[in-house]
């Protein structure tokens, strides 16, 4: 890929001041260290110019407002109403995304897992450390708190923290990676997750009766040892948020992603026939988007989107992912029953393993590994 600066040719250029000093590795730690408040981010977070998924050219902070609001559909009356029914297929025809209200999770809940999660990142590093996903401080495991896994030595880097863990099944959890400060955290997450289930039972049983599948034909893909996988993002101010992205452009894997945001920073963005939208934020609601995995199993009709988060100057932003993944040992294809003489397979059949496989090589280098499996 051509390196293209998005920066005008008069700014000094961004690259000398690494070299010379040791850098954290952690976004946190290097926006509070001295000097480099008022100055620019290291080279390795610097986005350059052309980006892929067809949003080069596009500030990240000049997004469009949505041509109409996201869809908000009502968890409670998803099941037997026709009109939520409706609603949810042009979501996911439209934009891949959505928001539900009604979804079962008490406010109190929400905070509260919020709360924690908060607490957490305030902590100092060497409390956060503990759970670093670099075991001895060299080799990368996705689990754990931290940053991207380093692949290239060119790769743009992501301007926020995150810790990843796994929630389910119950007895994978690695308990030894879980926060035990707040001791808030454990018990909060844990309730969050097993009221979220529900959410992605509805949500999937829904969409199955969209596509005249049976009812259960999505639900019956995850077995009992799919994984459920958390990410709390943490998204740092950034004194040049044009030159960085908090989350680089990425369809998510998966069958399925909720999304709870913590306050009204506006930053998550999503792309339409090459054009970036801001994702407006709705208290006490959650954002819900297919991942790949449903793009695949639906044969295209449900599109993955691709999103991204861009960086912000004053404040804080953390948000917890929930992820719906797959058995690594599972093969998906696209449904049978959606497949005709004139509708043939879009999508080859993958191996979950070696889809995550290839997911991660493709994300360090701002590719989607999706599009290797179209047909
Ligand atoms: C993710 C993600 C969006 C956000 O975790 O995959 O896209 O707003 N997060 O943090
Ligand atoms: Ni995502």
């Amino acid at each position: 890929m051509e390196r293209v600066p998005t920066t005008p040719t008069a700014e000094p250029e961004p690259e000398r001041e690494e070299e010379a000093m040791p850098m954290p590795n952690l976004v946190q730690e290097l926006a509070a260290a001295a000097g480099v408040k008022q100055e620019l981010p290291p080279t390795r977070y610097v986005r350059w110019g052309q980006q892929h998924h067809g949003g080069g050219g596009v500030s990240p902070v000049v997004a469009n407002q949505l041509p109409e609001p996201i869809p908000v559909i009502d968890l409670s009356r998803l099941p037997s109403d026709a009109l939520e029914a409706a609603k949810l297929q042009t979501a996911l025809q439209d934009w891949g995304l959505f928001l539900v209200i009604n979804h079962g999770i008490e406010a109190s809940l929400m905070d509260a897992v919020m709360n924690a999660s908060n607490q957490f990142f305030e902590q100092p590093p060497e409390e956060k450390q503990k759970y670093s996903n670099l075991i001895d401080g060299k080799h990368f495991q996705v689990e754990g708190y931290g940053n991207d896994q380093i692949k290239t030595q060119d790769q743009t880097l992501d301007w926020s923290d995150r810790l990843h863990l796994i929630v389910g099944p119950e007895d994978k959890r690695n308990l030894a990676i879980w926060p035990k400060r707040p001791e808030s955290f454990r018990f909060a997450l844990e309730e969050y997750t097993s009221k979220s289930k529900r959410i992605k039972h509805i949500i999937l049983a829904a969409m199955a009766r969209l596509l005249d599948l049976d009812e259960g034909y999505f639900l019956h893909q995850f077995g009992d040892r799919a994984p459920t996988t958390v990410r709390i993002n943490h998204y740092v101010p950034c004194p040049r948020p044009d030159l960085v992205l908090g989350f680089k452009a990425h369809s998510d894997d998966g069958v399925l992603a909720t999304l709870l945001v913590d306050n009204d920073v506006s930053a998550l963005q999503v792309l339409k026939d090459g054009i970036w939208y801001n994702v407006p934020t709705n208290p006490r609601s959650l954002l819900i988007n297919i991942g790949d995995f449903m793009e695949i199993m639906s044969n295209g009709i449900f599109k993955s989107p691709v999103h991204r988060v861009v960086a912000n100057c004053e404040k804080e932003r953390t948000s917890l992912a929930m992820f719906y993944g797959l058995d690594a040992e599972k093969e998906i294809k696209p449904a049978a029953d959606l497949l005709h003489d004139n509708q043939p397979a879009r999508y080859k059949k993958v191996k979950i393993r070696n889809y995550m496989a290839g997911f991660y090589e493709h994300f360090a280098r701002g590719t989607r590994v999706l599009d290797t499996m179209k047909i």
